[in-house]
């Protein structure tokens, strides 16, 4: 399957997610984002798409599109190859807006879309913002949340995969266990939506 992950708002999780996803269950990327590091990071896995490239190539393995905090003529095309949009967002009424715009731009496409509320502070938070996104498009969407951790931080600096680091042995891997299932679970969400 292929995961295209949006969010014109920037830094709320698409490359944090997209890194995990690659490094933890065998998925390729293409970063669409010329500031992004995604691809210096995981050189073999990883693709950089350049800014002036108009078109993407169909991919030939599962592949996440990693989209950097703008809209990108290559959206609707990254879009078309997914089964699934993930649309991660820091649950604040600040930056719920931007939010927002990014979901009726993608939500046309009738495609599969899961809001990943990430890094939020109060339970309310999150059920606000499901109030408004349903609201907005006049159905139910799925969520998965992801809350604010310090392994999975780890995780990305060390350029490993949260379900590795707690394969490790001893008091380390204790302190991994609790995000490793998190990321685990995000990933069996996602595999429902697999030939949907
Ligand atoms: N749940 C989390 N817990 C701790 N740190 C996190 C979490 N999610 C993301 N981060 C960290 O927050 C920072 C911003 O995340 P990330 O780079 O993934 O955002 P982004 O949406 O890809 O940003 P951009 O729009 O610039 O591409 C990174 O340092 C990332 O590792
Ligand atoms: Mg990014």
């Amino acid at each position: 399957m292929n995961i295209t992950i949006v969010n014109f708002k920037g830094g709320v999780g698409k490359s944090m997610i997209a890194h995990q996803l690659i490094t933890g269950f065998g998925f390729y990327g293409y970063e669409i984002d010329p500031y992004g590091s995604l691809s210096d990071r995981l050189p073999e896995r990883v693709e950089r798409i350049d800014i002036q490239q108009k078109y993407l190539n169909k991919p030939s393995n599962e592949t996440i599109f990693d989209f950097g905090g703008f809209d990108d003529i290559k959206l609707d095309q990254a879009i078309s190859y997914s089964d699934l949009i993930i649309i991660p967002f820091i649950p604040t009424l600040e930056t719920i807006q931007g939010t927002v715009d990014t979901l009726v731009r993608v939500a046309s496409a009738n495609k599969p879309i899961l809001m990943v509320p990430n890094m939020s502070q109060k339970e309310n938070d999150i059920s606000d913002a499901k109030f408004v996104f349903e609201e907005t498009l006049g159905y139910e969407i799925e969520m998965f949340s992801i809350p604010m951790s310090v392994a999975l931080q780890t995780a990305i600096n060390e350029n490993s995969s949260i379900v590795e680091l707690s394969k490790q042995v001893g008091i380390k891997a204790y302190a991994y266990k609790k995000s490793s299932k998190l990321i685990y679970d995000l990933h069996a969400t996602i595999r429902e939506y697999e030939n949907l």
